[in-house]
């Protein structure tokens, strides 16, 4: 990991990208109330506001759910993955807000008995909204409101929306470096792919929803849309990574296979092949050839999409760096890749198949 670089903290980058994203979801919201207002649609300030930050979090999701797939297919979408999990704390914080309205933030009063105080644009979201006007607790009432259990078209759409709030609360409380250390990359990983389950089930929550409260086509379509496109965009990405791996190399003499040829490398970047199924990062620079594993031990980033920056390679994703010789991070850091040896024979570069331990010093092959 680079010395220079800290991954959970601010730095100046980080910060413009979040005005940017909070900008845009304040003019959203201000957008989306002030026209559904204007347009006569006979809902109340709490109904519209409910559905403008209902929406507000759904679109997020779908941006959050793009990003990855788009910067594999494009490298200039790259510097969004740096800001995915604020983005997704956002999105959390929006959800709450349409299920819990501003009630969260007047928790602190009602603890000691006093009188909240009245915030800007407050309003009561779906829980207060649409469950506190009976005799039940409006918690109680979210699940026994609808019982149809058992029904496809008329299933508790809500329901839904509670796995999926529950699933949103778990990533975002847990989005910090410091749970990715403690619970390890594997479980940290496995938890954060939850992010597709709580996409179904909101696709659910709102064309259901949508259905049940016969609401304009429109909705449905637009949601419907939205899925063809999160799914289109993996299935495609999905395509061109296994016809990536497809590609099989020959395997020539002493375990070492033909990777391809000096000039098809820009100074300071990588060619990725595969090599034994595993990817394989080849860097070139300054006269030098090495060869490491593409995965970062930060989060799995491509590092072969990454680039030579002050003698390390550095991750595209958050800035881990590695020693090319070594596949070591540079002091203090612990991180370890393994590395492969290379050959160059003219302008031929070969590499060896079988993977050095991680950290395993290897003498570059110097291009002449
Ligand atoms: C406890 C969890 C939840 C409850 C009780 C709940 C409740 C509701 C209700 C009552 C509606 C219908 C509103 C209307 O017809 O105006 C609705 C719609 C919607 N919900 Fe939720 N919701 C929950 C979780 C979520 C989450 C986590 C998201 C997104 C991340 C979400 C996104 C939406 C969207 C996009 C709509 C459609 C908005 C529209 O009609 O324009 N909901 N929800
Ligand atoms: S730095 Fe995060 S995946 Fe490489």
């Amino acid at each position: 990991m680079s010395v220079g670089y800290k991954a959970v903290q601010w730095n100046r980058q980080k910060r413009i990208y979040d005005v940017i994203l909070w900008l845009s979801v304040f003019l959203y919201l201000w957008g989306f109330m002030t026209f559904t207002e204007k347009a006569g649609d006979n809902l109340d300030t709490h109904g519209v506001a409910i559905r403008a930050y209902g929406s507000a979090a759904f679109i997020l999701l779908h941006i959050i759910l793009s990003i990855g797939p788009l910067s594999r297919l494009n490298p200039k979408f790259l510097p969004l993955l740096f800001n995915r999990r604020h983005m997704g704390v956002t999105m959390f914080f929006l959800a709450l807000a349409h299920v819990d309205g501003w009630k969260i933030l007047k928790l602190p009063w009602e603890l000691f008995g006093a009188k909240a105080p009245k915030f800007p644009w407050d309003f009561n979201g779906a829980l207060t909204w649409y469950h506190d006007f009976g005799d039940l607790d409006p918690l109680v009432s979210l699940f026994v409101g609808n019982t149809h259990y058992g029904d496809f078209i008329l299933f508790p759409f809500e329901f839904l929306g509670v796995i999926a709030l529950f699933i949103l609360f778990l990533m975002a409380a847990t989005s910090h470096d410091f749970w990715l250390a403690n619970l390890t990359a594997p479980i940290w990983k496995a938890l954060h792919m939850g992010v597709y389950l709580a996409y179904g089930l909101l696709v659910g929550h709102v064309v259901l929803g949508a259905l049940q409260t016969n609401k304009h086509p429109s909705l449905t379509i637009a949601v419907l849309v939205g899925m063809v496109w999160i799914v289109g965009l993996h299935l495609i990405t999905g395509y061109r990574e296994f016809q990536k791996d497809k590609k099989a190399l020959f395997l020539t003499t002493n375990d070492f296979v033909e990777v391809g040829t000096i000039d098809e490398i820009p100074e300071s970047r990588a060619k990725v092949v595969i090599v034994s199924g595993e990817r394989v990062a080849i860097f070139k620079y300054e006269g030098k050839i090495s060869a490491v594993s593409n995965v970062c031990q930060h989060q799995n980033g491509p590092l072969g999409e990454g680039k030579i920056v002050e003698g390390c390679i550095t991750c595209p994703w958050h800035g881990y760096q590695y020693l090319p010789e070594s596949g070591a991070s540079p002091p203090p850091f612990e991180e370890r890749i393994p590395t492969f040896a290379v050959k160059v024979e003219g302008d031929r570069i070969f590499v060896s198949t079988t993977p050095n331990p991680p950290g395993t010093r290897v003498e570059p092959a110097l291009i002449t």
